[in-house]
């Protein structure tokens, strides 16, 4: 008798877990995507420290917020919320610190990803997205209004 509700219990479990991963398809394409940063002026190799656009600020920072919303929404929303609202699968992006030392912690996450036990929990995105499209993303995000 035990053993059965245990076995119903890890069926549901399994069940649940198949539920979001089917919600999380919804939320964006599986499959990272390259991102079109023309208009964006290009970065030096070097990782910048600090959001480059931001520091420009003007049609710079528009113009990358507007291509970092796509970006996201094709990369990061499956997981990180649509709208970059969290429905608590991953981190709420809004809530990040603003400016140099918020910049620093997006990078590391963004370019190196996350694993535990060996699996990643997040890709990591280096190979993936140029350094331009990285910062777009971070100014999309960094724009949203956090919750109140
Ligand atoms: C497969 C799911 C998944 C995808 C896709 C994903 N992430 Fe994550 N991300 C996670 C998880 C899970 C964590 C939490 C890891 C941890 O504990 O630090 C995380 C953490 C982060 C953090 C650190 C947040 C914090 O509060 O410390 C940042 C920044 C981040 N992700 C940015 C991004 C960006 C930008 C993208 C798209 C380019 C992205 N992620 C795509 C799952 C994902």
């Amino acid at each position: 008798m035990k053993n059965r509700v245990i076995a119903a219990a890890a069926l549901s479990f399994v069940a649940i877990q198949f539920a979001w991963v089917e919600v999380g398809l919804t939320h964006g394409d599986v499959q990272p995507q390259a991102v079109d940063t023309e208009g964006l002026e290009a970065l030096p190799e070097d990782f910048a420290l600090e959001n480059p656009y931001r520091l420009k600020g003007g049609e710079q920072y528009e113009l990358a917020r507007e291509i970092g919303a796509s970006a996201y929404n094709s990369n990061c929303a499956r997981c990180h919320g649509l709208e970059a609202i969290s429905g608590g699968i991953a981190p709420d992006l809004r809530m990040l610190e603003d400016g140099e030392f918020g910049d620093e912690w997006f990078m590391e996450r963004v370019r190196k990803g996350y694993s535990q036990n060996g699996a990643y929990k997040m890709p990591p995105f280096d190979a993936i997205l140029s350094q331009e499209a990285m910062w777009a993303i971070r100014s999309y995000t960094e724009t949203q209004p956090r919750p109140e």
